[in-house]
Formats: C-alpha cells, structure tokens, sequence
C-alpha cells in the first residue's frame, strides 16, 4: 500500500510550472514511467484514441512557441515536451477500421461478441451521446479521454519529483497546419488536444489555491 500522505504531498507538489530548469533532465527511465502511466490509462470502451508526440527538436520547438501563447516559458526550458492527440470521427464510429483493429488485434474479442460490442457502441454514438451529429461532438469525446492520461502523466511525475504543465493556450487552426507540415499528422485521422512540458523547477513554487471541500462537493444519502 503506498503512503496516502506521499500521495497527497505528490498532489500538492504538481504545479503549473512555468519555467524549467535547463542544466536538469529527465532520466530515460523516469520519463519512461511517465509515459507507461500514459499508454496504461483507461479510456471510454478501451479504445485509446490518443497518440503522445514527444518533441525534443529544437526546431520543432520553435515553431510550436509561436502558435503557443501558453508555452512561452516551458517550450524552450522544459526537458520533455509532449503534444498530445486524439483521434478523429473517421477512427472513432463504430464501423471504423480502428475500432475494428482495437477489438480484433488488441482486445483479442472473438467474432460474436465483436458483433454484440459494436452495437453497443453504435447505440451509445447515435443516441446516447449523439457523437454522430458532428466531427466536433466525435472529436470531443476522444478529446477529454486524453485529458485522463494527461493528469496520470502529471501525477506520476510529481509522485518521483518531476514537475509540469498542462497547455491547452494555442491557436488551433495554426496548429493543425503546423502538425500536418512540420510533423507529416493527418488532420483528418488526429487532432492536438492539449500538450504538457515536463522538467525540473527553477523558480519557488506559489501558493496553491483552492475551492474548499464543501463548495465542491455534495453528498446525497
Ligand atoms: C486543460 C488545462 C490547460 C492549461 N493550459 C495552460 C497553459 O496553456 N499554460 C499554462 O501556463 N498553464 C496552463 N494550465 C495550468 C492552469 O492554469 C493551472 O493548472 C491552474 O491555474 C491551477 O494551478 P496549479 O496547477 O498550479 O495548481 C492549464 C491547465 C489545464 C488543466
């Protein structure tokens, strides 16, 4: 059982960090368990509708910082930089070759019952969740399953000491250019749904500020 006070104290140590610590980088190994916590997420029907581009090149770097008005500082300190995807209607509909792929070759679900979940799926895109309406609505609902793995990335880090920043500051439209130029992405497979900047810090952090319990939470017995 690990500690519920170091788990705490990892929550509280996670910070926006805006600024990094150049002389300090990251372990292969610790930012490997990083991104294990990432890839081990779950995600609506097990379908991990996400791709994690790690961007170490410095070029790239630059360019991102110019359609990233919430990176100014971490983009050219941070040790690892990761922009996060997720996939679009053409791979998320229950009739898609992905979704076909993910039950078939990773889940390893045999034929009848590959049938029975599809259906499942189908009934939740149409009706319940009304994904079909829109690329929008689909994209969306990839989207906030990858904001899951981001916060398993920013607690795992903070639990061995590493700091981050979640960035959702960027200018869409440039960015899905940038990525479809500079990083050969297919717009009409992914999108850039957030990124996150890992290092060490350099500056002291704020104090951190907070809603109390009772504001946020209501129980009903
Ligand atoms: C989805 C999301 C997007 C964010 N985007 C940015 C950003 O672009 N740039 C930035 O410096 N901080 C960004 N933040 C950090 C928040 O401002 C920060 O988490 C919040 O103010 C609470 O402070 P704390 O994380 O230091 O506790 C983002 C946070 C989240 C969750």
């Amino acid at each position: 059982m690990i500690d519920k006070i170091k788990i705490i104290e990892a929550y509280n140590f996670r910070h926006a960090c805006k600024v990094f610590d150049t002389n300090k980088k990251i372990s292969d190994a610790d930012f490997s368990f990083i991104l294990e916590t990432a890839r081990l997420s779950p995600s609506s029907f097990g379908f991990e509708p996400w791709k994690f581009l790690v961007v170490q090149n410095k070029d790239l770097r630059d360019k991102l910082k110019l359609i990233t008005w919430g990176a100014q500082g971490t983009l050219p300190t941070a040790s690892h930089f990761v922009v996060i995807l997720a996939r679009k209607q053409k791979a998320m509909k229950y009739d898609s070759q992905y979704i076909k792929h993910m039950m078939e070759d990773v889940h390893r679900l045999t034929d009848d019952v590959i049938q029975k979940r599809r259906g499942f799926v189908k009934t939740f895109q149409e009706s319940d969740f009304n994904l079909i309406e829109s690329e929008r609505a689909m994209f969306d609902w990839a989207s906030k399953q990858t904001y899951i793995a981001l916060a398993n990335m920013m607690t795992s880090a903070a639990m061995i000491n590493i700091d981050s920043c979640p960035i959702e500051g960027y200018k869409a439209k440039e960015m899905e250019k940038l990525m479809t130029d500079d990083f050969g992405i297919d717009h009409t497979e992914y999108g850039v749904t957030c990124m996150v900047a890992f290092g060490y810090r350099i500056d002291k952090q704020r104090n951190k500020t907070r809603q109390d319990t009772d504001e946020i939470i209501q129980w009903f017995n």
